[in-house]
Order: C-alpha cells, then sequence, then structure tokens
C-alpha cells in the first residue's frame, strides 16, 4: 500500500461526504475518489440481497479504474450488510462504518439512547449486536427514517432543510425523558446535525466518522513515511446525472472533488 494510490470512498450519496471531510482534515493531500450510487438510492430502503450486489458491483468496477489502497464504505445501511461479501472480493483494506453505539453508551448520562439511521440499518441484526455487546444497561430508542437523506441530498444541492417536518419526525424523543445522546446512524444526517439539535435542544449528536478517519490514518501510516504524496484528480463517479447532482456540484467542489464520471450498476 503507497499514499501514491488513492482511497476511495463510497456511499448511496452525498452522506459519505461527512466522512471524506474527516478523512481529508487528516490527510488534506491524500488523493481520495468518491463514487455514488445516486441512481439506487435511499439504501435504507434496498432489500438485502440488491443492496448486496449493487454495492459490490459498483465498488468492484471503480476499483478496477483506480486501483486504491483501501476502500472506506462510508454508508451504515452497506456497513452493516455488505462488508463480508466485499471483503472476499477485495484483494485489499475495507473500512466500514457502522452506528457508534460504544461511544454513546459511554457518554450518556440518562443511559437513554437514541438511534437514528435509516429503517435498514435501525432493523439490521449488526445493529442489535453492538446494542447487546455496549448498551445492554441503555434503554434504546429507535427512528428509522429515510426522508432525512432526501433532506440532506437537498440540503447540499442548496434547498432548505423542512424544519417543520424534521421536528415531526424527531417529535417522539422531544419529551422530558427523551434520549440525552443520539446516534447519526446513517452517513447523511451529520449534514442534518445543526437542523437535528435545533428540534433537539437538550440532546447531543454523536457519529462516527472521525473514528473512521482514525482507522484510515492508522492503516496509511506506514506508508506516509516512504511514500512521497501525490495529488491528482479527484473523481467524483455517479450512477445518474441529473438536476440535484448539478445542483450539488458545488458541495463536492468545496470539499475538494475535481471532475464527474458516470459509472452504470451491470445488475438487471
Ligand atoms: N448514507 C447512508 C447510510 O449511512 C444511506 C442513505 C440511504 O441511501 O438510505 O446509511
Amino acid at each position: 500500500m503507497s499514499l501514491r494510490q488513492p482511497i476511495l470512498v463510497f456511499d448511496s450519496g452525498v452522506g459519505g461526504l461527512s466522512v471524506w471531510q474527516a478523512i481529508r482534515l487528516a490527510y488534506p493531500e491524500l488523493t481520495c475518489h468518491y463514487l455514488m450510487d445516486n441512481e439506487g438510492q435511499p439504501y435504507g430502503e434496498l432489500d438485502d440481497s440488491t443492496l448486496i450486489r449493487r454495492a459490490c458491483d459498483l465498488i468492484m468496477q471503480v476499483v478496477a479504474q483506480v486501483n486504491p489502497a483501501l476502500v472506506v464504505v462510508a454508508c451504515n445501511s452497506a456497513s452493516t450488510l455488505v462488508l463480508p461479501t466485499l471483503r472476499k472480493q477485495l484483494d485489499l483494506p475495507v473500512v466500514g462504518v457502522v452506528p457508534a453505539i460504544k461511544p454513546a453508551a459511554f457518554q450518556s448520562s440518562n443511559k437513554h439512547i437514541g438511534i437514528l439511521a435509516t429503517p435498514g440499518t435501525v432493523a439490521r441484526a449488526y445493529t442489535q449486536a453492538l446494542i447487546d455487546e455496549f448498551a445492554a444497561d441503555c434503554r434504546i430508542s429507535r427512528i428509522g427514517n429515510s426522508e432525512l437523506v432526501g433532506m440532506a441530498e437537498d440540503k447540499l444541492a442548496g434547498r432548505a432543510v423542512n424544519l417543520p417536518r424534521l421536528a415531526e419526525i424527531l417529535a417522539p424523543w422531544s419529551q422530558g425523558d427523551g434520549p440525552d445522546t443520539i446516534v447519526l446512524g446513517c452517513t447523511h444526517f451529520p449534514l442534518l446535525a445543526t437542523e437535528i439539535i435545533e428540534c433537539l435542544p437538550a440532546a447531543h449528536c454523536i457519529d462516527s466518522g472521525e473514528a473512521i478517519a482514525r482507522r484510515v490514518t492508522n492503516l496509511l501510516l506506514p506508508a506516509a513515511n516512504t511514500a512521497k504524496l501525490d495529488v491528482k484528480e479527484r473523481t467524483l463517479w455517479v450512477t445518474k446525472q441529473d438536476q440535484r447532482l448539478a445542483q450539488q456540484w458545488s458541495s463536492f467542489l468545496l470539499a475538494g472533488l475535481t471532475q464527474i464520471q458516470v459509472i452504470k450498476s451491470r445488475l438487471t
């Protein structure tokens, strides 16, 4: 592995940017490419087999083109499901993102944790296993919602977030005995953290972005001593070009992406 090689960050949409920002803060000169399956989203609504086959197919196609040092699956809905299959197919490190339940259990004072994620992630056996292992002493409340994914997509396209609707979705947690710690278990949701806290001022949010950046840093550090950093084009791979993508492009430019390429799923 060498820093002359890029890394590849994958998500269904703009959510992976919350992880990408954390990685770029740690390694500003690293060549990162970003793959988003905007035609297949929301991933939180896909059945397991479709999600596994679709995500693996797209990642394998881009890996063949960019030869990355490692792949970051910056999507909870995908990571909690596809990692075993993907790791069998790829001969390079794959870093996944899973809901930050362990640190949330540690940080919560009232031992009531809210898991805000996609319908897929809140229902996954992987998520339940994390709860059983790290938060058995906590009360757990779950909200599985895909509308927030669209709100984050729209926000990065320059559209206003529908705060009354967001407040309505989060209303079950706005009572006195609500969770004091909210796990943002979808990488889209840190992009809405300000609005979420506006709706739930007594709570604090926690996500996995920095933990993933630390994991990536640890994996890349041995290479950093011997390899010269090599800045090239940073490509945004997408599965669909539409008006929303055009409106989102300035957010991607700001994040450091430099060009767009389209890739198509080979599944029928
Ligand atoms: N950003 C993704 C996640 O972390 C998925 C959003 C979606 O497409 O449902 O779960």
